[in-house]
C-alpha cells in the first residue's frame, strides 16, 4: 500500500481493472495474440502507470469477487468479477505490479491467465509482476519449535503509557470469541503510536520494554507492533503502509486465541502433538482476519506468513519461491527479538549481545539477512540497549 493512495489512484486502478477485464474477454473471444488484445493491454498499462505514480509497486488483493487496493475495496461489477475469476482460476490471490512494468508484461500476464495449460506452479511472471496467495487452506508443515508458553489473559493495563491499549485488549477479547471487531480503534491506537514515534524514537522503543508485566500474548503482540513500526519507519516507510505494518504486527498472533488454552498456558515445552496444534495459529489467525471487514490485507498475509522462513522452511508449508511480504519478514524479526528477550517458565530472557548473536545466526536462513542487519543496527541505538537492560 502506499501513502499517497487517494480517490484518483483508486479510480486509475478501477480503470486498469476495466481494461484488463476487456483484454481477458477479447483474448478469450479471439486469441491472446489478437491486435485488439495488445491495444487493450496498452490501455491497461497506461492506467496502471498512472496508478503507480512515483510508487515502487502496487498490490491488488483478490478475495472472492472483491478486489482490494491499498486496503480499499474497488467497486464490484462485471469487470472486477471477470478479473477476479481469471486470477482465482490460477489460484492467485495477490498480484503486485512493480515500477518499470511494461505493456508487454501485461500482455504476457493476460496470455498466462488465459492459457489452460498454465497453473500457479508453472506461471512465469516477469520480474515486474509478482503473484502470491493468502492460501488460507494450505497444508501446515511442522518443523520448527514454536514460541512455547503463552497466556492470553489480559490484565494490568492500567499503567501502560500514553496510548489507549484498552482498545486493543477489547479487540483481543472479541477475537477470542470469534466476534468481529471494528478496525477503527486499532487504527487510532497505531496512529497514536506513530505520533509518538515521530516525536521521539528512543522513548517510543522503550514502550515495548515497559509492557513486560502484562500477560504474554497480548504484550507480545503490542511489542511486535511497536518493533514493526520502528523498523518500517527507519526504512523510510510512511503513511498507510506504515500504519498497516503496525496493525499487522499487533494482529500477527491473533490465531493463538483459537488454540486450546491448556496448550497456550502449559508451563514448559510443548510435546509433539501440542506443537502440531500450536502451529496451526498462523492459518487460524489468517482465516479469522480474512472474515473481518476493513482489515488491511497485509495483516491477513502477515498472520499467515510470520512463521515461514526466509529460506522457505517453517510453517505453514508453502510452494517453493513463495513471495513473502516485506511485512512478514519485518514481523518475523520483531517476533523473534521479543521472544528472545522475554522471560518464559523454561527460558530466562537473553541480554542484547546474546539476542544479536542468535539473530545473526538466523539471518539468511530463518530471517531476511538485510533486514536483520538493519534491525541489529537499530538495536545498537541507546533505546534498544535500554530495552535489553530492562529485560536482562
Ligand atoms: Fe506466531
Ligand atoms: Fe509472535
Amino acid at each position: 500500500m502506499n501513502p499517497s493512495t487517494g480517490p484518483s489512484k483508486l479510480s486509475c486502478c478501477a480503470e486498469f481493472i476495466r481494461f484488463f477485464a476487456m483484454s481477458l474477454a477479447n483474448g478469450t473471444l479471439y486469441s491472446p495474440c489478437h491486435p485488439q488484445v495488445s491495444r487493450l493491454c496498452g490501455k491497461a498499462y497506461e492506467t496502471l502507470r498512472q496508478a503507480l505514480g512515483e510508487d515502487q509497486g502496487i498490490s491488488f488483493l483478490l478475495i472472492d469477487d472483491q478486489i482490494i487496493v491499498a486496503s480499499q475495496p474497488l467497486a464490484k461489477g462485471p469487470y472486477a468479477e471477470r478479473v477476479s475469476r481469471a486470477f482465482r482460476d490460477k489460484k492467485i490471490e495477490h498480484v503486485e505490479f512493480i515500477a518499470g512494468v511494461t505493456a508487454s508484461d501485461i500482455l504476457q500476464l493476460v496470455g498466462n491467465l488465459l492459457d489452460p495449460k498454465t497453473s500457479y506452479e508453472n506461471l512465469a511472471p516477469s520480474p515486474q509482476v509478482r503473484f502470491g496467495k493468502i492460501a488460507l487452506s494450505a497444508t501446515e508443515k511442522m518443523e520448527k519449535n514454536d514460541d512455547g508458553k503463552e497466556n492470553n489473559l489480559i490484565s494490568h493495563l492500567e499503567d501502560l503509557p500514553q496510548v489507549e491499549f484498552r482498545i486493543f485488549a477489547e479487540i483481543y477479547e472479541r477475537a477470542k470469541s470469534r466476534q468481529s471487531f471494528s478496525l477503527r480503534g486499532l487504527s487510532e491506537m497505531v496512529s497514536g503510536l506513530i505520533g509518538i514515534l515521530r516525536e521521539d524514537l528512543d522513548s517510543f522503543l522503550l514502550l515495548s520494554a515497559l509492557q513486560k508485566k502484562d500477560k504474554y500474548t497480548f504484550t507480545h503482540s503490542t511489542n511486535v507492533g511497536i518493533l514493526n513500526l520502528a523498523q518500517a519507519a527507519s526504512l523510510k516507510i510512511e503513511g498507510q503502509l506504515l500504519h498497516d505494518i503496525g496493525i499487522a504486527g499487533m494482529l500477527h498472533d491473533v490465531g493463538k486465541l483459537f488454540i486450546p488454552e491448556e496448550i497456550i498456558c502449559k508451563p514448559g515445552k510443548l510435546d509433539e502433538k501440542e506443537t502440531t496444534l500450536m502451529r496451526r495459529h498462523p492459518v487460524k489467525g489468517a482465516e479469522y482476519l480474512h472474515g473481518i471487514s476493513n482489515i488491511p490485507p497485509l495483516a491477513v498475509s502477515t498472520a499467515y506468513e510470520h512463521h515461514i522462513d526466509f529460506g522457505g522452511g517453517g510453517y505453514p508449508r508453502v510452494p517453493a519461491n513463495w513471495p513473502l511480504n516485506l511485512c512478514s519478514y519485518i514481523t518475523s524479526i520483531s517476533d523473534i527479538f521479543d521472544a528472545l528477550r522475554t522471560k518464559r517458565s523454561y527460558q530466562s530472557p537473553k541480554d542484547l549481545p546474546e539476542c544479536k548473536k542468535i539473530m545473526l545466526k538466523l539471518a539468511g536462513t530463518k530471517l531476511h539477512p538485510a533486514l536483520t542487519s538493519h534491525f541489529l543496527s537499530l538495536a545498537d541505538s541507546v533505546a534498544i540497549k535500554s530495552i535489553g537492560a530492562v529485560h536482562s
